[in-house]
Protein backbone atom coordinates (compact mmCIF):
# COMPACT_ATOMS: atom_id res chain seq x y z
CA UNK A 1 0.00 0.00 0.00
CA UNK A 2 1.13 3.17 -1.10
CA UNK A 3 0.53 6.18 1.65
CA UNK A 4 0.42 9.24 -0.03
CA UNK A 5 0.09 12.34 2.50
CA UNK A 6 -0.80 16.26 0.46
CA UNK A 7 0.00 19.12 2.10
CA UNK A 8 -3.12 20.75 2.09
CA UNK A 9 -6.58 20.14 0.77
CA UNK A 10 -5.62 22.29 -2.43
CA UNK A 11 -2.54 20.73 -2.85
CA UNK A 12 -3.43 19.90 -6.85
CA UNK A 13 0.36 20.05 -7.60
CA UNK A 14 1.67 17.25 -5.22
CA UNK A 15 -1.65 15.19 -6.15
CA UNK A 16 -0.50 15.40 -9.76
CA UNK A 17 3.30 14.80 -9.21
CA UNK A 18 2.27 11.77 -7.07
CA UNK A 19 -0.24 10.67 -9.52
CA UNK A 20 2.03 10.99 -12.19
CA UNK A 21 4.14 8.43 -10.77
CA UNK A 22 1.91 5.85 -9.43
CA UNK A 23 0.72 5.65 -12.90
CA UNK A 24 4.28 5.83 -14.56
CA UNK A 25 5.09 3.02 -12.25
CA UNK A 26 1.92 1.04 -12.49
CA UNK A 27 0.39 1.34 -9.15
CA UNK A 28 -3.32 -0.06 -9.07
CA UNK A 29 -5.44 3.06 -7.57
CA UNK A 30 -6.92 0.18 -4.37
CA UNK A 31 -3.27 0.31 -3.38
CA UNK A 32 -3.16 4.01 -2.75
CA UNK A 33 -4.46 5.65 0.37
CA UNK A 34 -4.83 9.50 -0.26
CA UNK A 35 -4.81 11.86 2.62
CA UNK A 36 -4.00 15.40 3.93
CA UNK A 37 -0.69 16.30 6.49
CA UNK A 38 -2.61 16.26 9.54
CA UNK A 39 -5.61 14.12 8.71
CA UNK A 40 -3.19 11.05 8.47
CA UNK A 41 -2.80 9.09 11.53
CA UNK A 42 0.78 10.15 12.95
CA UNK A 43 2.23 6.56 12.69
CA UNK A 44 1.44 6.53 8.82
CA UNK A 45 2.93 9.79 8.04
CA UNK A 46 6.66 9.53 5.79
CA UNK A 47 8.61 12.58 5.94
CA UNK A 48 7.29 13.78 3.24
CA UNK A 49 5.60 12.78 -0.14
CA UNK A 50 8.47 13.99 -2.50
CA UNK A 51 10.88 11.62 -0.56
CA UNK A 52 8.31 8.68 -1.40
CA UNK A 53 8.47 9.40 -4.93
CA UNK A 54 12.04 10.06 -5.45
CA UNK A 55 12.76 6.65 -5.99
CA UNK A 56 9.83 6.43 -8.81
CA UNK A 57 10.35 7.43 -12.16
CA UNK A 58 9.09 8.37 -15.54
CA UNK A 59 6.69 10.63 -16.89
CA UNK A 60 3.19 10.39 -17.71
CA UNK A 61 0.72 13.17 -19.14
CA UNK A 62 -2.70 13.80 -19.12
CA UNK A 63 -4.78 16.24 -21.52
CA UNK A 64 -5.68 19.83 -20.93
CA UNK A 65 -8.93 19.27 -20.05
CA UNK A 66 -8.46 16.65 -17.90
CA UNK A 67 -6.05 18.68 -15.87
CA UNK A 68 -8.63 21.74 -15.98
CA UNK A 69 -11.52 19.38 -14.73
CA UNK A 70 -9.19 17.80 -11.79
CA UNK A 71 -8.42 21.52 -10.52
CA UNK A 72 -11.59 22.24 -9.76
CA UNK A 73 -13.04 18.49 -8.56
CA UNK A 74 -9.71 18.28 -6.35
CA UNK A 75 -11.71 21.65 -4.30
CA UNK A 76 -14.40 19.16 -3.22
CA UNK A 77 -14.44 18.59 0.21
CA UNK A 78 -15.14 14.83 -0.53
CA UNK A 79 -12.22 13.32 0.89
CA UNK A 80 -12.48 10.76 -1.69
CA UNK A 81 -11.50 13.02 -4.37
CA UNK A 82 -7.76 12.48 -4.67
CA UNK A 83 -8.92 8.49 -4.92
CA UNK A 84 -11.44 8.85 -7.72
CA UNK A 85 -8.76 11.71 -9.54
CA UNK A 86 -5.93 9.53 -9.56
CA UNK A 87 -8.55 6.05 -10.75
CA UNK A 88 -9.17 8.50 -13.76
CA UNK A 89 -5.40 9.42 -14.28
CA UNK A 90 -4.64 4.94 -14.36
CA UNK A 91 -7.51 4.37 -16.52
CA UNK A 92 -6.74 7.37 -19.06
CA UNK A 93 -3.78 5.82 -20.16
CA UNK A 94 -5.21 3.45 -21.96
CA UNK A 95 -8.93 4.69 -22.77
CA UNK A 96 -7.54 8.10 -24.32
CA UNK A 97 -11.49 8.43 -24.84
CA UNK A 98 -12.76 8.34 -21.34
CA UNK A 99 -12.53 12.11 -20.88
CA UNK A 100 -16.14 12.04 -23.29
CA UNK A 101 -17.73 9.14 -21.59
CA UNK A 102 -20.36 10.96 -19.60
CA UNK A 103 -21.91 7.86 -17.97
CA UNK A 104 -18.75 6.60 -17.09
CA UNK A 105 -18.94 6.52 -12.74
CA UNK A 106 -15.78 8.22 -12.35
CA UNK A 107 -16.18 10.65 -14.85
CA UNK A 108 -19.78 11.48 -13.83
CA UNK A 109 -18.49 11.75 -10.16
CA UNK A 110 -15.70 14.12 -11.13
CA UNK A 111 -17.92 16.14 -13.19
CA UNK A 112 -20.49 16.50 -10.71
CA UNK A 113 -17.54 17.51 -8.34
CA UNK A 114 -16.05 20.14 -10.61
CA UNK A 115 -19.54 21.85 -11.11
CA UNK A 116 -19.93 21.89 -7.10
CA UNK A 117 -17.10 23.56 -6.38
CA UNK A 118 -18.21 26.30 -9.52
CA UNK A 119 -21.30 26.88 -8.18
CA UNK A 120 -20.20 27.07 -4.93
CA UNK A 121 -17.32 29.90 -5.97
CA UNK A 122 -20.29 31.78 -7.77
CA UNK A 123 -22.07 31.68 -4.40
CA UNK A 124 -18.99 33.10 -2.55
CA UNK A 125 -18.54 35.88 -6.21
CA UNK A 126 -22.01 36.57 -6.03
CA UNK A 127 -22.36 36.87 -2.15
CA UNK A 128 -19.88 38.02 0.11
CA UNK A 129 -20.46 41.47 1.86
CA UNK A 130 -17.60 43.59 3.28
CA UNK A 131 -17.98 45.42 5.76
CA UNK A 132 -15.38 48.78 6.87
CA UNK A 133 -13.53 47.06 10.13
CA UNK A 134 -11.07 50.00 10.63
CA UNK A 135 -10.74 53.55 10.49
CA UNK A 136 -8.75 56.66 9.08
CA UNK A 137 -5.35 54.71 8.17
CA UNK A 138 -5.88 51.64 9.31
CA UNK A 139 -9.24 50.79 7.01
CA UNK A 140 -9.41 47.10 6.08
CA UNK A 141 -12.74 45.70 4.78
CA UNK A 142 -13.47 41.96 6.12
CA UNK A 143 -16.54 40.04 5.29
CA UNK A 144 -17.36 36.14 6.72
CA UNK A 145 -17.84 33.12 4.69
CA UNK A 146 -18.96 29.64 5.08
CA UNK A 147 -17.74 27.69 2.15
CA UNK A 148 -19.03 24.14 0.74
CA UNK A 149 -15.57 23.11 -0.71
CA UNK A 150 -12.08 24.14 -0.52
CA UNK A 151 -12.82 27.39 -2.50
CA UNK A 152 -11.22 30.32 -1.05
CA UNK A 153 -7.91 30.40 -2.38
CA UNK A 154 -8.70 29.71 -5.93
CA UNK A 155 -11.75 32.43 -5.52
CA UNK A 156 -9.66 35.12 -3.87
CA UNK A 157 -7.33 36.62 -6.90
CA UNK A 158 -11.93 37.77 -8.35
CA UNK A 159 -11.98 39.41 -4.78
CA UNK A 160 -8.44 40.87 -5.79
CA UNK A 161 -8.87 42.43 -9.15
CA UNK A 162 -12.59 43.46 -8.14
CA UNK A 163 -11.46 45.27 -5.27
CA UNK A 164 -7.45 45.95 -6.35
CA UNK A 165 -8.21 48.92 -4.32
CA UNK A 166 -9.45 47.96 -0.89
CA UNK A 167 -7.37 45.97 1.70
CA UNK A 168 -9.76 43.35 2.63
CA UNK A 169 -9.74 40.13 4.61
CA UNK A 170 -12.34 37.00 3.64
CA UNK A 171 -12.43 35.23 6.89
CA UNK A 172 -13.81 31.56 6.82
CA UNK A 173 -13.67 28.50 9.00
CA UNK A 174 -10.64 26.52 6.25
CA UNK A 175 -8.26 29.54 5.60
CA UNK A 176 -9.00 33.21 5.15
CA UNK A 177 -7.56 35.44 2.04
CA UNK A 178 -6.29 38.76 2.38
CA UNK A 179 -5.05 41.03 0.05
CA UNK A 180 -2.97 44.48 0.95
CA UNK A 181 -3.44 46.58 -2.29
CA UNK A 182 -0.47 44.25 -3.87
CA UNK A 183 -0.49 40.72 -3.20
CA UNK A 184 -3.37 37.84 -1.61
CA UNK A 185 -1.74 35.81 1.39
CA UNK A 186 -3.65 33.00 3.09
CA UNK A 187 -3.35 32.06 6.88
CA UNK A 188 -5.47 29.67 8.61
CA UNK A 189 -8.87 29.58 9.16
CA UNK A 190 -11.23 30.90 12.14
CA UNK A 191 -13.11 28.00 13.86
CA UNK A 192 -16.35 27.65 13.82
CA UNK A 193 -17.27 28.29 16.87
CA UNK A 194 -15.22 31.47 16.75
CA UNK A 195 -17.51 32.62 13.52
CA UNK A 196 -18.24 36.24 13.98
CA UNK A 197 -21.44 37.94 14.27
CA UNK A 198 -21.76 41.33 12.44
CA UNK A 199 -20.81 43.07 15.78
CA UNK A 200 -18.07 40.55 16.32
CA UNK A 201 -16.55 40.56 12.61
CA UNK A 202 -14.16 43.43 14.07
CA UNK A 203 -13.44 41.98 17.40
CA UNK A 204 -12.17 39.09 15.36
CA UNK A 205 -10.01 40.73 12.99
CA UNK A 206 -8.16 42.70 15.93
CA UNK A 207 -7.57 39.61 17.43
CA UNK A 208 -6.23 37.43 14.53
CA UNK A 209 -5.19 39.67 11.34
CA UNK A 210 -4.64 43.54 12.87
CA UNK A 211 -1.02 44.61 12.55
CA UNK A 212 -0.41 42.28 9.54
CA UNK A 213 -0.72 44.59 6.94
CA UNK A 214 0.98 47.00 6.01
CA UNK A 215 -1.04 50.17 4.49
CA UNK A 216 1.81 52.03 3.23
CA UNK A 217 1.62 49.15 0.21
CA UNK A 218 -1.62 50.43 -0.57
CA UNK A 219 -1.40 53.28 -3.23
CA UNK A 220 -4.73 54.14 -3.94
CA UNK A 221 -5.53 56.77 -1.74
CA UNK A 222 -9.13 57.40 -2.79
CA UNK A 223 -9.81 54.58 -1.03
CA UNK A 224 -10.49 56.48 2.01
CA UNK A 225 -13.23 58.56 0.50
CA UNK A 226 -14.73 57.31 -2.23
CA UNK A 227 -14.06 53.28 -2.27
CA UNK A 228 -17.63 52.12 -1.09
CA UNK A 229 -20.17 54.48 -3.08
CA UNK A 230 -19.57 52.33 -6.33
CA UNK A 231 -20.89 49.74 -4.85
CA UNK A 232 -23.82 50.45 -3.09
CA UNK A 233 -25.97 49.66 -5.90
CA UNK A 234 -25.03 46.10 -6.16
CA UNK A 235 -26.79 45.61 -2.87
CA UNK A 236 -30.10 43.93 -3.14
CA UNK A 237 -32.04 45.88 -1.15
CA UNK A 238 -32.15 50.10 -1.42
CA UNK A 239 -33.11 50.22 1.98
CA UNK A 240 -30.78 48.34 3.53
CA UNK A 241 -28.19 50.80 1.64
CA UNK A 242 -30.67 53.37 3.37
CA UNK A 243 -29.69 51.61 7.75
CA UNK A 244 -26.45 51.07 6.42
CA UNK A 245 -25.51 55.08 5.74
CA UNK A 246 -27.17 56.08 8.72
CA UNK A 247 -24.98 53.19 10.44
CA UNK A 248 -22.08 54.39 9.14
CA UNK A 249 -20.78 51.29 8.17
CA UNK A 250 -20.11 50.66 4.78
CA UNK A 251 -20.80 46.89 3.14
CA UNK A 252 -19.51 46.35 -0.07
CA UNK A 253 -21.11 43.62 -2.22
CA UNK A 254 -19.70 41.83 -5.01
CA UNK A 255 -23.17 41.09 -6.74
CA UNK A 256 -26.49 40.22 -6.15
CA UNK A 257 -28.73 37.34 -6.61
CA UNK A 258 -31.56 36.89 -8.55
CA UNK A 259 -34.52 35.69 -6.20
CA UNK A 260 -37.84 36.42 -7.78
CA UNK A 261 -36.97 35.93 -11.06
CA UNK A 262 -38.17 32.46 -11.22
CA UNK A 263 -41.50 32.82 -11.16
CA UNK A 264 -41.34 35.21 -13.82
CA UNK A 265 -40.11 32.36 -15.95
CA UNK A 266 -42.83 29.60 -15.39
CA UNK A 267 -43.89 28.24 -18.53
CA UNK A 268 -47.27 29.33 -19.25
CA UNK A 269 -49.66 26.42 -19.93
CA UNK A 270 -51.39 27.51 -23.21
CA UNK A 271 -48.24 27.66 -25.15
CA UNK A 272 -47.24 24.22 -24.66
CA UNK A 273 -46.36 22.40 -27.75
CA UNK A 274 -43.84 20.69 -27.50
CA UNK A 275 -41.92 17.71 -25.62
CA UNK A 276 -38.72 18.75 -24.29
CA UNK A 277 -37.76 14.97 -22.56
CA UNK A 278 -34.18 15.18 -23.98
CA UNK A 279 -33.77 18.90 -23.96
CA UNK A 280 -32.10 20.28 -21.36
CA UNK A 281 -33.25 22.42 -18.45
CA UNK A 282 -33.15 26.13 -19.11
CA UNK A 283 -32.69 26.29 -15.50
CA UNK A 284 -29.76 23.82 -15.19
CA UNK A 285 -28.17 25.65 -18.37
CA UNK A 286 -28.15 28.84 -15.72
CA UNK A 287 -26.85 26.84 -12.88
CA UNK A 288 -23.77 25.80 -15.25
CA UNK A 289 -23.51 28.87 -16.80
CA UNK A 290 -22.82 31.06 -14.07
CA UNK A 291 -19.36 29.47 -13.63
CA UNK A 292 -18.11 29.79 -17.53
CA UNK A 293 -15.00 30.60 -17.66
CA UNK A 294 -14.82 29.85 -21.24
CA UNK A 295 -13.56 33.68 -22.37
CA UNK A 296 -12.11 36.22 -20.06
CA UNK A 297 -14.81 38.27 -19.51
CA UNK A 298 -16.17 36.84 -16.41
CA UNK A 299 -12.96 38.14 -14.39
CA UNK A 300 -14.48 41.57 -14.75
CA UNK A 301 -18.30 40.95 -14.41
CA UNK A 302 -20.10 40.53 -11.46
CA UNK A 303 -22.31 37.54 -12.91
CA UNK A 304 -23.10 35.84 -15.60
CA UNK A 305 -26.33 37.19 -17.28
CA UNK A 306 -28.15 34.48 -18.71
CA UNK A 307 -31.24 34.20 -20.71
CA UNK A 308 -34.76 34.91 -19.28
CA UNK A 309 -38.31 33.67 -20.33
CA UNK A 310 -40.35 30.53 -20.48
CA UNK A 311 -38.78 27.57 -21.59
CA UNK A 312 -41.80 26.70 -23.89
CA UNK A 313 -41.51 30.36 -26.09
CA UNK A 314 -42.25 30.53 -29.60
CA UNK A 315 -39.49 33.27 -30.34
CA UNK A 316 -36.19 33.92 -28.98
CA UNK A 317 -34.47 37.40 -28.84
CA UNK A 318 -31.08 37.80 -28.74
CA UNK A 319 -29.02 41.14 -27.75
CA UNK A 320 -25.17 41.83 -27.68
CA UNK A 321 -24.13 41.06 -24.40
CA UNK A 322 -25.77 42.75 -20.94
CA UNK A 323 -24.99 46.41 -20.26
CA UNK A 324 -24.07 47.56 -16.46
CA UNK A 325 -27.32 47.49 -15.34
CA UNK A 326 -28.02 44.07 -16.49
CA UNK A 327 -24.32 42.92 -15.20
CA UNK A 328 -25.51 44.46 -11.42
CA UNK A 329 -29.31 42.80 -11.85
CA UNK A 330 -28.90 39.81 -13.54
CA UNK A 331 -31.11 39.80 -15.85
CA UNK A 332 -31.39 40.96 -20.15
CA UNK A 333 -32.30 43.92 -20.75
CA UNK A 334 -33.51 45.82 -17.83
CA UNK A 335 -31.46 49.34 -18.45
CA UNK A 336 -32.02 51.72 -21.16
CA UNK A 337 -32.08 49.34 -24.23
CA UNK A 338 -34.62 47.22 -22.13
CA UNK A 339 -36.61 50.06 -22.11
CA UNK A 340 -36.45 50.52 -25.42
CA UNK A 341 -37.26 46.97 -26.21
CA UNK A 342 -40.11 46.88 -24.09
CA UNK A 343 -41.91 49.89 -25.84
CA UNK A 344 -41.27 48.59 -29.35
CA UNK A 345 -42.40 45.10 -28.19
CA UNK A 346 -45.41 46.39 -26.74
CA UNK A 347 -46.26 48.55 -29.76
CA UNK A 348 -45.77 45.58 -32.24
CA UNK A 349 -48.09 43.30 -29.94
CA UNK A 350 -45.45 41.12 -28.52
CA UNK A 351 -45.92 40.35 -25.16
CA UNK A 352 -42.58 40.06 -23.83
CA UNK A 353 -42.83 37.66 -20.88
CA UNK A 354 -44.24 35.28 -24.13
CA UNK A 355 -40.57 35.46 -25.11
CA UNK A 356 -37.16 33.99 -24.13
CA UNK A 357 -34.51 37.01 -24.12
CA UNK A 358 -31.04 36.26 -24.25
CA UNK A 359 -27.68 37.98 -25.22
CA UNK A 360 -24.69 36.36 -27.97
CA UNK A 361 -22.68 37.13 -25.17
CA UNK A 362 -23.05 36.31 -21.15
CA UNK A 363 -20.63 38.88 -19.16
CA UNK A 364 -21.06 42.62 -19.23
CA UNK A 365 -17.59 43.82 -21.16
CA UNK A 366 -16.07 47.08 -20.00
CA UNK A 367 -13.56 49.59 -19.39
CA UNK A 368 -13.52 51.46 -16.04
CA UNK A 369 -13.50 54.97 -16.82
CA UNK A 370 -13.95 56.66 -13.70
CA UNK A 371 -17.11 55.42 -11.90
CA UNK A 372 -18.20 54.81 -14.86
CA UNK A 373 -17.85 51.06 -16.79
CA UNK A 374 -18.06 51.97 -20.30
CA UNK A 375 -19.32 49.34 -22.39
CA UNK A 376 -16.80 47.64 -25.21
CA UNK A 377 -18.14 45.46 -27.89
CA UNK A 378 -17.40 41.86 -27.57
CA UNK A 379 -15.01 40.21 -29.75
CA UNK A 380 -15.59 37.30 -32.65
CA UNK A 381 -13.29 34.92 -29.92
CA UNK A 382 -15.53 35.90 -27.23
CA UNK A 383 -18.92 35.51 -29.25
CA UNK A 384 -17.48 31.87 -30.70
CA UNK A 385 -16.75 31.30 -26.55
CA UNK A 386 -20.08 31.90 -25.35
CA UNK A 387 -22.03 30.66 -28.40
CA UNK A 388 -22.63 27.31 -26.99
CA UNK A 389 -24.89 28.56 -24.32
CA UNK A 390 -27.10 30.42 -27.16
CA UNK A 391 -26.77 26.39 -28.81
CA UNK A 392 -28.15 24.53 -25.58
CA UNK A 393 -30.50 27.32 -25.04
CA UNK A 394 -32.15 27.08 -28.55
CA UNK A 395 -31.71 23.38 -28.19
CA UNK A 396 -33.64 23.25 -24.89
CA UNK A 397 -36.29 25.96 -25.92
CA UNK A 398 -37.02 24.87 -29.35
CA UNK A 399 -38.32 28.07 -30.49
CA UNK A 400 -40.19 28.61 -34.11
CA UNK A 401 -38.24 31.97 -34.39
CA UNK A 402 -34.95 33.71 -33.81
CA UNK A 403 -34.47 37.12 -33.96
CA UNK A 404 -31.14 38.61 -34.00
CA UNK A 405 -31.01 42.38 -32.65
CA UNK A 406 -27.79 43.74 -33.89
CA UNK A 407 -24.38 42.72 -35.36
CA UNK A 408 -22.99 40.56 -32.47
CA UNK A 409 -26.29 38.91 -32.02
CA UNK A 410 -26.57 38.26 -36.41
CA UNK A 411 -22.96 36.93 -35.87
CA UNK A 412 -24.05 34.60 -33.09
CA UNK A 413 -27.57 33.18 -34.87
CA UNK A 414 -25.50 32.48 -37.69
CA UNK A 415 -22.21 31.44 -37.07
CA UNK A 416 -20.80 34.28 -39.08
CA UNK A 417 -20.54 37.91 -39.70
CA UNK A 418 -24.37 38.71 -41.13
CA UNK A 419 -25.31 42.49 -42.35
CA UNK A 420 -28.43 43.52 -41.12
CA UNK A 421 -29.79 45.40 -43.88
CA UNK A 422 -29.62 43.08 -46.16
CA UNK A 423 -31.15 40.34 -44.46
CA UNK A 424 -33.60 42.59 -42.80
CA UNK A 425 -37.48 42.50 -42.32
CA UNK A 426 -38.00 39.03 -43.93
CA UNK A 427 -37.74 35.40 -42.49
CA UNK A 428 -34.67 33.18 -43.13
CA UNK A 429 -34.45 29.47 -42.51
CA UNK A 430 -32.25 27.67 -40.23
CA UNK A 431 -31.40 24.25 -39.04
CA UNK A 432 -33.96 22.16 -37.29
CA UNK A 433 -36.69 24.23 -38.59
CA UNK A 434 -36.56 27.14 -36.94
CA UNK A 435 -36.59 30.67 -38.70
CA UNK A 436 -34.43 33.83 -38.08
CA UNK A 437 -35.32 37.60 -38.46
CA UNK A 438 -32.83 40.29 -38.05
CA UNK A 439 -32.59 43.81 -36.74
CA UNK A 440 -31.27 46.22 -35.16
CA UNK A 441 -29.99 46.73 -31.58
CA UNK A 442 -32.33 48.63 -29.64
CA UNK A 443 -29.72 51.17 -28.63
CA UNK A 444 -29.28 51.81 -32.03
CA UNK A 445 -32.55 53.98 -31.89
CA UNK A 446 -30.75 55.52 -28.39
CA UNK A 447 -27.44 56.80 -30.76
CA UNK A 448 -29.52 58.35 -33.58
CA UNK A 449 -28.73 61.68 -34.08
CA UNK A 450 -31.85 63.49 -34.31
CA UNK A 451 -35.38 63.21 -33.39
CA UNK A 452 -36.44 62.54 -37.04
CA UNK A 453 -33.89 59.63 -37.37
CA UNK A 454 -35.14 58.39 -33.71
CA UNK A 455 -38.62 58.03 -35.11
CA UNK A 456 -37.93 56.74 -38.57
CA UNK A 457 -35.32 53.93 -37.35
CA UNK A 458 -38.02 53.28 -34.18
CA UNK A 459 -40.69 52.58 -36.48
CA UNK A 460 -38.45 50.04 -38.63
CA UNK A 461 -38.00 48.32 -35.50
CA UNK A 462 -41.62 47.81 -34.27
CA UNK A 463 -42.80 46.61 -38.09
CA UNK A 464 -39.75 44.20 -37.53
CA UNK A 465 -41.22 43.03 -34.16
CA UNK A 466 -44.46 43.19 -36.30
CA UNK A 467 -43.33 40.19 -38.05
CA UNK A 468 -42.47 38.31 -34.90
CA UNK A 469 -45.80 39.32 -34.06
CA UNK A 470 -47.81 37.21 -36.97
CA UNK A 471 -45.70 34.59 -36.51
CA UNK A 472 -46.68 34.32 -32.72
CA UNK A 473 -50.29 34.53 -33.99
CA UNK A 474 -49.83 32.31 -36.67
CA UNK A 475 -48.50 29.50 -34.41
CA UNK A 476 -50.70 29.66 -31.99
CA UNK A 477 -53.59 29.17 -34.32
CA UNK A 478 -50.98 25.99 -35.44
CA UNK A 479 -50.79 25.02 -31.75
N1 LIG B 1 -27.91 45.30 -24.55
C1 LIG B 1 -27.93 44.00 -24.85
O1 LIG B 1 -27.56 43.60 -25.96
N2 LIG B 1 -28.35 43.15 -23.94
C2 LIG B 1 -28.75 43.50 -22.75
O2 LIG B 1 -29.11 42.63 -21.95
C3 LIG B 1 -28.75 44.88 -22.46
C4 LIG B 1 -28.31 45.77 -23.37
Amino acid sequence: MHFIILDSNTDFNGWRKAARVLAQNDVEPSDVTWTVRGDAPPLLEPPSAAHVFQSLEGSFNVSAKFVELAQSAILHRDAKRFAILYRLVWRLRGHHDLLNAADDPDIALATAMAKAVHRDQHKMQASIRFREIGREQHTHFAAWFEPEHHIVEATAPFFASRFADMPWSILTPDVCAHWDGHAVSITSGIPNEEAPTETRLEEIWRHHYAGIFNAARLKVKATQTEKPKPYWRNLPDASIIKTLIADTECWIGSGITNAGAASERRPEASMKRKSSSSAENIETLREEAASCHACPLYKNATQTVFGEGPQTAQIVLVGEQPGDKEDLAGKPFVGPAGLMLDRALQQAGVDRKKVYITNAVKHFKFVPRGKIRLHQKPNTPEIKACRQWYERELAAIKPGLVMAMGATAAQCVFGKLTPINKNRGHLIDLPDGIKALVTVHPSFILRQPDEDARAREYARLVDDFRIAADFLKKSARAA
